[in-house]
């Protein structure tokens, strides 16, 4: 079993409509809808927007469906400013960039218990949605995901995010799922499309091209699970 999150409808949509023999359960208000999909079986949600929903939906989906791994899909702003809308960027490293305890003494982005900033994605499935990327086309970027509870909208903001973490791309779930992953031992991927370059015309751009976005994303998701 596969375990697919997306935050929005327009994420996971696509994936739930083509999937066969499909299975709705609901829990704590996330619906999981299992079945077969790219020709393996999957369960598929959709979280909601925001890390807390991104974690509930992911433990909630370790517990009832103990998946093999997880992956997280969907659309990303870009902040690598080599990155333009429709680029494709698959996590090494996810990172929360609100994490901040460094009135402490952290570094920012520490997650305190974990002592670790930066969690690691699973390079076999990096590989796999780079392989995937490629056979149908698109090159993939390959770096870090910074995601927060925030939808970044500002010059200032994305540099500062880009600068103090490396990251190529921002988001809103990515790292939470990969956290609640890393203290169960699943090991996860990230996989986004770029919506928008996540500074002023943001707002602008996120309405024309997330669902084309998230579309790639799951046209890469699909290619990699039939090539597994
Ligand atoms: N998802 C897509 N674009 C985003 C942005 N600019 N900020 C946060 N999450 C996003």
């Amino acid at each position: 079993m596969i375990g697919i999150i997306g935050a929005m409808a327009s994420e996971t949509a696509a994936i739930i409509r083509e999937m066969e023999r499909a299975e709705t359960k609901e829990i704590s208000g996330v619906k999981f809808v299992r079945g077969v999909w790219g020709g393996k079986d999957v369960v598929v949600a959709t979280s909601g927007v925001g890390k807390v929903f991104a974690a509930l939906c992911a433990e909630a989906m370790i517990l009832a469906y103990q998946p093999e791994w997880i992956v997280n899909t969907g659309v990303g702003g870009a902040l690598d400013l080599r990155l333009g809308i429709l680029d494709v960027v698959i996590a090494e490293e996810v990172v929360q960039h609100d994490m901040d305890t460094s009135p402490l003494g952290d570094p920012p982005g520490m997650l305190s218990g974990i002592n670790k900033i930066t969690l690691p994605a699973d390079p076999n499935l990096c590989n796999a949605f780079e392989r995937a990327a490629a056979s149908l086309g698109v090159q993939a970027h390959r770096g870090v995901v910074a995601s927060g509870d925030q939808f970044i909208a500002e010059q200032e903001k994305k540099n500062l995010i880009r600068n103090r973490f490396s990251a190529a791309c921002c988001e809103m779930e990515g790292a939470a799922i990969g956290h609640v992953c890393y203290v169960n031992k699943v090991p996860f991927a990230v996989l986004r499309t770029i919506s928008d370059g996540a500074s002023e015309e943001a707002s602008m751009d996120f309405p024309v091209f997330a669902k084309k976005a998230a579309k790639q994303s799951v046209k890469i998701l699909k290619e990699a699970l039939m090539q597994l």
